[in-house]
């Protein structure tokens, strides 16, 4: 076997354990398929972490991910961490590995698909066709700037950004928009912050380089309210760390189940693959987590940190033939379930029709 890979897989808490299986039975069924190896190596990051080791990113699975192909991530978090000081808690584990791998571009593609319109909260006419990504800058803004603190009757944090973050999360957005309809959107509130101002600006400076791209600005406020009353005016939405966290949750909204929507968080040299939801503490352990985000997210993974492109597509189109099928975990069971599924069954599923893949 020529073509082997090594992928770190951190499980984490709440249902990623539960979720990651899954996306590894996929994984294993579409290797066999298309004749390559997966090497997987367990690492623990969050609240597991902490349980373990006293904190939660060790310098181990740093290594770890640092010495492998890709990184494959369930969820962190849960109540029982929530008390401990920030840089003990399971949050600030995978904020440092982010930071630690440079991974500073969080692609988060939200496609609705046609067997799900009707679990989304929102009409039918108004979801269907939905296909857009949001570009999330990932390991800057707020999340990160200095100075920030806590004193006796105040706290505060910093949104700060400088010229070459802002112009290479731009430079991501773009090269994304000319393989898709060529349309960006930039988000931000330049109407308020001086640093969304310069995002601005800069965003408009990089624009230059790609003029078959044509380059909107939207508010941040409006941006949440337009996701809403029309999605489909979008195709790339560009904006920095904290307003893509909040979109893109909103936008997870539009396809039915915010358990659908994977994401792949890619620097110049490293890549994890995560869901966009997080741990779910309680639903954990019950085996009804829909695991297709996590599914999703390692097709992503096959396709931007391994080259396997015909293992991507094929994943993907187990996923659509399990839901055309109708089988639907709990929290898309609204409409048009055939089956129920647990957790497991549906990953079996998927993985079966894996098996079938022509592509
Ligand atoms: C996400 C999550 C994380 C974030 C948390 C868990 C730190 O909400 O990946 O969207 O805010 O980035
Ligand atoms: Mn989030």
């Amino acid at each position: 076997m020529n073509r082997s890979y090594k992928v770190t897989v951190i499980r984490g808490d709440g249902i990623g354990p539960e979720i990651v299986d899954e996306a590894i039975k996929v994984l294993d069924a579409v290797s066999h398929l298309k004749g390559f190896e997966l090497k997987y190596d367990d690492a623990l990051m969050g609240g597991i972490a902490y349980d373990v080791t006293g904190e939660p990113l060790p310098k181990e699975t740093i290594e770890k991910a640092q010495s492998s192909d890709a990184i494959l991530f369930g969820a962190i978090g849960g109540t029982q961490w929530d008390n401990l000081p920030r840089e003990l808690r399971p949050e600030t584990g995978l904020l440092s590995l982010r930071k630690a791998l440079g991974v500073y571009a969080n692609l988060r593609p939200v496609k609705v698909y046609d067997e799900l319109v009707k679990a989304s909260t929102l009409k039918e006419e108004v979801v269907k066709g939905v296909d857009l990504v949001v570009v999330r800058e990932l390991i800057g803004g707020i999340y990160f700037g200095e100075p920030k603190g806590r004193e006796e009757d105040r706290a505060y944090n910093t949104m700060v950004y400088s010229v070459p973050e802002i112009r290479r999360i731009a430079h991501v957005a773009f090269q994304t928009a000319m393989k898709r309809t060529k349309k960006v959107c930039s988000v931000d509130k330049a109407n308020v912050l001086d640093v969304s101002q310069l995002w601005r600006d800069i965003v408009e400076e990089v624009a230059k380089e790609y003029p078959e791209v044509s380059l909107s600005h939207m508010y941040v406020d409006n941006a949440a309210m337009q996701l809403i009353r029309d999605p489909k005016q979008f195709d790339v939405i560009l904006t920095g760390n904290i307003f893509g966290d909040i979109l893109s949750d909103e936008a997870s909204m539009l396809s039915g189940s915010i358990g659908l929507l994977p994401s792949a968080s890619i620097g110049d040299k490293f890549g994890l693959y995560e869901p966009i939801h997080g741990s779910a503490p309680d639903i954990s352990g019950m085996g009804i987590a829909n695991p297709i985000a996590t599914i999703s997210s390692a097709a992503m993974m096959l396709k931007y940190a391994l080259g396997e492109e015909e293992a991507a597509e094929c994943i993907e189109w187990a996923i659509a033939q399990a839901l055309k099928d109708g089988y639907r975990t709990k929290d898309m069971s609204q409409y048009d379930a055939k089956e129920v599924c647990s957790t497991s069954e549906i990953g079996s599923i998927i993985a079966n029709y894996v098996g079938k893949c022509k592509k």
